[in-house]
């Protein structure tokens, strides 16, 4: 731990800072993992006096903070470390008083936070590096997406590169700091009933859904440059992906966890057209209840052919997983916020069930639940108590709040505070993210070549598109819809 720190966060009168960032740097503060002596600035083009962006945070944190957290005391003094630097990040004229801060302030260790808008990720390390504010006791902490796409991710690296090396580089995703992503791997590789049988000869498919009942909130300008696959599929979902199908790293270490990541993505089947033609979806809702069509949110093309809703099937080609589908299900304005894994294992056939009395067992499934009620769940088969010999599922679960002494805690804590401790083993290396965007670039270019192809209508509150049934049809399953 460095024994002073200056936490630089650009963007500070975003949406980001207000909602995760200070609620999760008062855990850290409040669990006394921050240095003694440490400052966090804020850094934006809003105009605030240090007393003013103080006063705007703290009507802001008590929306975003577990009340728990909430002691005066503590408060109080984690405000009197927050400073603000009025300036425009894209103008290298405005970089002097930050530059002069930081000389004064002298810190042994300091962290930029880039929660700025996608389009400054390129300029601000430029700048940086003008200022030669880039010393080796620097870390840069970037938001995803990192890039539009596979050519400007390689910018993006090249210019990160060029200003940081790659141990200073952060990119953050932040669904790696969840507890619940982590387990994914104690679970596939600490259970010896587990273990031999995460493979295609054991596992039918596997589905992993993350959706919402929010629509785009008021990020409507981000959210037309960017869609729901570049928001969430290229990074996040991938990320578990990656956990739920890598080989055991050898270590758990930055360069041995991070080796077995791009090895998933270099092994996923490259898309053609006619594949994507067949088994990627996108849709957008429309207007339901009480809520707006996509198309009537502020800052959105009243033509937009934006997607909020992205389902497909992936497969990887290794040895491990030859022939096994991946579904992806991925939407804004659904029926209720969940992210959950569902592995179906293969379905038993033995006389005794198959043809005994109608019996028709059901293929064993395992959920993984990231969020909410985390946990883990597996259905299988027992006898119905009487004659005959039917079966029918029942489940065995485990519910994080079950463990009284420990809390699952909040992924962005975890993760800035691993970048304080200079552990990078849960962020996203730079060639995972070029080695991600190169499969989904082909989805892209598809879009881009046919600006026509499919973008259904979904009600607001429904489960998406219907017409992303018949993907999950094709290996003769049903999406997995949580309640
Ligand atoms: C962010 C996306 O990365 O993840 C948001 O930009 C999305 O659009 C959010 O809402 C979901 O994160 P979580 O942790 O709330 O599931």
């Amino acid at each position: 731990m460095p024994k002073s720190l200056s936490f630089i966060i650009f963007g500070a009168s975003g949406d980001l800072t207000k909602r995760k960032l200070f609620s999760a740097l008062l855990d850290i503060f409040s669990e006394k993992h921050l240095p003694e002596k440490f400052e966090i600035v804020g850094v934006g083009r809003t105009p605030y006096s240090d007393s003013e962006y103080r006063d705007y945070l703290l009507g802001q944190l008590p929306k975003y903070t577990k009340p728990e957290a909430w002691d005066n005391e503590l408060i109080n003094s984690f405000i009197s470390h927050i400073r603000y630097e009025t300036m425009d990040p894209a103008k290298e004229e405005e970089y002097s008083p930050l530059v002069e801060h930081l000389k004064t302030s002298n810190s042994e260790s300091v962290i930029y936070y880039l929660a700025t808008p996608p389009l400054l990720y390129g300029v601000i390390p430029q700048h940086l590096k003008t200022f030669g504010l880039n010393g080796e006791n620097t870390r840069i902490i970037v938001e995803k997406p990192f890039g539009y796409d596979l050519s400007s991710a390689k910018q993006l690296n090249a210019i990160y590169r060029d200003a940081f090396q790659e141990h200073q580089v952060f990119r953050m995703d932040h669904f790696l700091g969840k507890e619940t992503a982590q387990n994914i791997l104690a679970f596939r590789f600490a259970n010896s009933i587990f273990e031999p049988i995460w493979n295609r000869n054991y596992i039918d498919y596997i589905e992993i859904t993350s959706v919402e009942n929010l629509g785009i909130e008021n990020r409507g300008g981000y959210y037309e440059t960017a869609g729901t696959m570049r928001d969430m599929v290229q990074n996040h979902l991938v990320q578990l992906l990656a956990l739920c199908t890598m080989e055991p790293p050898v270590k758990f270490d930055a360069d041995s966890f991070r080796n077995e990541v791009v090895k998933v993505y270099d092994s996923l089947v490259p898309l053609t057209e006619d594949y994507i033609r067949e088994n990627v979806i996108r849709g957008q809702y429309t207007a339901g209840g009480d809520k707006v069509a996509y198309r009537q949110e502020a800052h959105v093309a009243p033509d937009s052919r934006v997607e909020t809703f992205f389902a497909m099937k992936a497969e990887i080609d290794n040895w491990r997983w030859s022939g096994v589908p991946f579904f992806f299900r991925v939407g804004k304005q659904m029926p209720t916020k969940v992210t959950e894994i569902v592995v179906h294992f293969k379905k038993v056939h033995h006389l005794l069930l198959d043809n005994v009395n109608g019996a028709n067992p059901h293929a064993n499934k395992l959920v993984l639940r990231i969020q909410p009620n985390e946990g883990i769940v597996l259905r299988f088969d027992m006898k119905l108590p009487g004659t005959g010999f039917q079966t029918k599922q029942v489940e065995m679960d485990f519910v994080y709040d079950r463990l009284s002494d420990v809390k699952t805690g909040d992924p962005y804590a975890r993760l800035i505070e691993d970048c304080l401790l200079n552990d990078p083993t849960l962020f996203t290396r730079g060639d995972a993210v070029e080695s991600s965007w190169k499969y989904f670039d082909a989805i892209l270019d598809y879009w881009k070549k046919y600006p026509e192809a499919p973008l259904y209508g979904y009600p607001a509150g429904t489960w998406g598109p219907l017409e992303s049934n018949a993907l999950i049809e094709s290996v003769n399953g049903n999406w997995t819809n949580p309640c």
